[in-house]
């Protein structure tokens, strides 16, 4: 069988090109991909600004999900098996290469398409709200950009905790995909301050927890809607990487302020998330309780497509390429 993959040529141009069929190392599994989920990330690193490690595959993608096409011996996987996986790069293709430890065994009854949208959004969101912001069942979680690909599984894990749910989005309909979630509180960024928005609702002081994936000016926010030690987990930087706070705020409410990128977690880290997800949120999938939130799916040769749909920011959920 041929391998193909997707090749930068310039941030404006894509290309399918052929290579030798992938082998791993024992540790590892070489799968054959039915869908790789698309992230900001790739977006980024498509553009030049997210220069890969030099020991990831220069390819962009960093989760699929399909069938075991070679096991490594000590793999613990069998060929044939359906899997999903974080990859060290390499996702946009035919065949990727997945370290066992980040490699889960698809329940049945999950197709492989709703499997591709979890890897990449599991360990995020576990490592963040669960293992640095330390949420805990009844809790108040705040979810920026709560109907992204990340923000959905936030936004219903806690659910499923029995957590209390404050979650932001662009438009009104997003706001009704919010609630459609789970969502206790829908606040619409784009319509009045989200400081009014919360004092309206009662909610302001009231937030344990706020996964931050903006930053910028809603910084000061995160931290005047916190309750006294209350944690933030900042994920991403959509307004931007610079902000002004008042650390008045920090002191009083004795508050964390903890960030992180998944690319940077050592091989251990990420090993022990994936057997936490594999417990607790894998079976969410499985029973029905969580439904990750899904736009569309594109051709692999609709790659740029693709990645130009998600920087408009129109779509509402997970946005993956079909790859086999
Ligand atoms: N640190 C990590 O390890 C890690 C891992 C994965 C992802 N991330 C980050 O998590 C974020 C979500 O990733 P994704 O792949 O799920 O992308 P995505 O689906 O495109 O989500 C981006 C989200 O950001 C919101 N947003 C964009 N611009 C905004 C603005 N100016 N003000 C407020 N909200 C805004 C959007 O909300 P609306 O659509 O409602 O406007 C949208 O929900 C990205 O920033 C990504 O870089 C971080």
């Amino acid at each position: 069988m041929t391998y193909h993959f997707i090749h930068i040529e310039d941030p404006e141009t894509l290309s399918i090109q052929e290579g030798e069929d992938l082998t791993c190392c024992a540790d590892e599994v070489v799968i054959d991909v039915a869908y790789a989920g698309i992230n900001r990330a790739d977006v980024l690193q498509r553009m030049g600004f997210y220069p890969p490690p030099p020991d990831a595959s220069p390819v962009m993608g960093l989760e699929v999900s399909g069938r075991v096409k070679v096991a490594g011996e000590h793999s613990g996987f069998s060929a044939g098996e359906r899997v999903c996986a974080l990859v060290h790069g390499g996702g946009y293709a035919t065949q990727a290469i997945a370290k066992a430890a980040c490699t889960l065994r698809i329940p049945e009854g999950v197709n492989d398409l709703t499997a591709a949208c979890l890897p990449e959004a599991f360990l995020t969101v576990w490592y963040n709200v669960i293992v640095r912001a330390s949420l805990k069942a009844g809790e108040t979680l705040l979810v920026h950009g709560g109907v992204s690909g990340i923000g959905n599984i936030a936004v219903q894990l806690a659910k499923s905790m029995g957590c209390n749910v404050i979650a932001t989005a662009g438009t009104p309909e997003k706001c009704e995909i919010l609630q459609s979630l789970g969502a206790d509180i829908c606040l619409n960024y784009s319509e009045s301050s989200l400081t009014e928005q919360c004092q309206a609702h009662g909610v302001m002081g009231e937030v344990d927890v706020v996964l931050d994936m903006v930053g910028g000016d809603f910084e000061q926010f995160n931290l005047e809607c916190l309750a006294v030690d209350g944690r933030i987990a900042c994920i991403g930087l959509m307004r931007g990487g610079q902000s002004t706070i008042d650390l008045t705020q920090l002191l009083m409410k004795r508050a964390t302020l903890t960030g992180s990128t998944l690319r940077r977690l050592t091989p251990s880290e990420k090993a022990r998330c994936f057997e936490e997800v594999e417990t607790h949120m894998m079976p969410l999938v499985a029973s029905g309780a969580m439904n990750p939130l899904i736009d569309r799916s594109f051709d692999l040769g609709q790659a740029l497509e693709a990645q130009t749909y998600m920087a408009s920011g129109s779509h509402a959920g997970k946005l993956l390429l079909k790859c086999g």
